[in-house]
């Protein structure tokens, strides 16, 4: 890829022009695996917002009805398919596609998961084989996808995984054991990969979201109820230096960042998106 001479020029031209148009996307095609709903979905609109060619995947069939309530919304190309991120060769050939079909830059973010949570005596095989198949492995397989199609077509890269803090300590309250297994794998991923990639110019990073309002978390949990102040998000935000949780477009401006050329000597970090939850 780029000699150390080009990556120069490069860091010397961003550095003369304007900060919003480092993080524009006009020249990028982003794939958001977990792309119909809460974080992915988040992440997904602000890439189109911000120029994008999004590709969205998702085996929640509503990730049609999410592309094109995106693609009204931002004027912007955006698709959805039917894709099982622990499906390789299915993740390969989006990449593939992606990659030859990106006029510069190709972003992907693994935002596909689940959290279920099991007390050890609940933990069996099947119930770590499903967490640690998607969240950790289904991750790696998009990773290994993107870095891999980029690479052969020539393109620049960015990869962005959605970890958790649970990547960082166990899961509360207890009960993700799995997840937490899963989380600190992807944490490590990011930089084995981000190492082995820089040279190609490939730039692998991560977000480690604390709590964040999403129907899955809210199904899991129950509603943020302002009022009373006693359900989980309420609770939980008592623990947050900044008192309140996340939504979703908490993590996409991350995740933008990140993707973006306002990021271009950023990688192999893990940015936790947690109202500073994870300093207490
Ligand atoms: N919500 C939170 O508080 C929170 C906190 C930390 C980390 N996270 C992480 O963020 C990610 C997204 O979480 P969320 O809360 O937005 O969940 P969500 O349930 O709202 O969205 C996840 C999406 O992934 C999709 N998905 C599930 N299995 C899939 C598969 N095999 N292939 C493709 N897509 C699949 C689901 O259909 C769903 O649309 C997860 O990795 C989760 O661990 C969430």
């Amino acid at each position: 890829m780029k000699t150390t001479p080009e990556l120069m020029a490069d860091s010397y031209a961003y550095a003369e022009a304007p900060f919003a148009s480092l993080v524009r996307f006009d020249d990028t095609v982003a794939v958001v695996t977990g792309g119909a709903a809460g974080i992915g979905r988040g992440i997904a609109s602000r890439l189109a917002e911000l120029g994008a060619a999004v590709v969205l995947l998702d085996v929640d069939p509503q990730v049609t009805g999410t592309a094109a309530e995106l693609a009204e919304r931002h004027g912007a190309e955006v698709e959805g398919r039917l894709v099982d991120v622990r499906r390789s060769a299915d993740l390969d050939a989006v990449a593939r596609a992606a990659a030859a079909r990106t006029p510069r830059k190709l972003v992907w973010v693994n935002a596909a998961g689940i959290y279920p949570s099991h007390l050890l005596g609940d933990l069996g095989d099947a119930e770590w084989d499903a967490v640690v198949g998607l969240d950790l492995t289904g991750s790696f397989y998009g990773s290994r996808a993107a870095a891999l199609a980029a690479r052969e077509a020539g393109r620049e890269a960015v990869v962005i995984n959605i970890s958790s803090v649970a990547g960082f300590r166990t899961g509360r309250p207890p009960g993700l054991t799995h997840y937490a297994s899963a989380k600190h794998g992807v944490q490590g991923m990011t930089k084995a990969l981000a190492a082995e990639l820089g040279p190609d110019g490939i730039r692998v990073n991560c977000i480690a979201p604390g709590a964040v309002v999403t129907d899955t978390l809210e199904s899991k949990f129950g509603s943020m109820d302002l009022e009373a102040g006693t359900d989980y998000f309420s609770t939980r935000a008592q623990e947050m230096p900044i008192r309140r949780p996340s939504l979703p477009d908490d993590v996409a401006r991350a995740a933008c960042f990140l993707a973006s050329d306002a990021a271009a000597n950023i990688t192999g970090v893990i940015l936790p998106v947690d109202a500073g939850h994870l300093t207490t």
